[in-house]
Parts: C-alpha cells; sequence; structure tokens
C-alpha cells in the first residue's frame, strides 16, 4: 500500500517575507521558474515582493517567472533582470542565464 503524504503549506503572505521550501543561497542566479519548481518552491508572492523591490510590474507572470533572480543570504532574493528570449536553466545553478 502506498502511502501519500499531503503537505499542505499555507504560507502566509507577508509581503516582503520569503516563503520557500528549500532557500536559494548566494552566489547563485536562478530563473524565476526554477525558484518557483518543487525543489526550491519559492512561492508567487515572494517573487512578486522581490519584483516590486526593483520597481517592477508583479502583476506580469513574464516579469516574474523569465527573469534571473540573484540568490542572497538566508534564502532571500533580489530580481535582477528580465530575459526578453525567456530564462535558460538548462544549466544547473549557480549561473543560469537568459535565453540569446
Ligand atoms: C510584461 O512584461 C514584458 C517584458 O517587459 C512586456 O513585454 C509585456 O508587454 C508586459 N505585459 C503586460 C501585460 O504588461
Amino acid at each position: 500500500m502506498v502511502k501519500f503524504t499531503v503537505a499542505v503549506a499555507l504560507a502566509a503572505i507577508t509581503g516582503t517575507q520569503a516563503t520557500f521550501t528549500k532557500p536559494c543561497n548566494f552566489p547563485y542566479d536562478v530563473c524565476g521558474f526554477t525558484l518557483a519548481n518543487q525543489e526550491f518552491g519559492y512561492t508567487q508572492a515572494t517573487l512578486a515582493a522581490a519584483a516590486v523591490a526593483a520597481g517592477q510590474d508583479p502583476n506580469n507572470g513574464t516579469i516574474l517567472y523569465d527573469t534571473i533572480y540573484n540568490c542572497l543570504a538566508d534564502g532571500e532574493i533580489a530580481w535582477n533582470h528580465h530575459c526578453d528570449n525567456g530564462c535558460d536553466a538548462a544549466q544547473t545553478v549557480p549561473n543560469a542565464n537568459c535565453r540569446a
């Protein structure tokens, strides 16, 4: 019999507080959609807070996900730059890049 463990994360949306499963730490540079994957588990609210801190539009999905973020200490992230042609996560962290 297969047992399933259902983890229900009711993350409090607290604006600038980073919420994640696994911290992304300095000196990694990671795509937004990588941060949002199961491994890292960053919430959209966390990506949006980082975008707002950088003066970007948090309601624009490509701004949140097709973007390079710098990983800081303690899992904090900083929005760095949007990738017009998408973010390339093909290389493993720490070196995500924009597609050419
Ligand atoms: C979202 O951001 C992209 C990249 O800056 C831009 O091209 C697009 O027009 C924006 N979309 C909206 C709905 O603002």
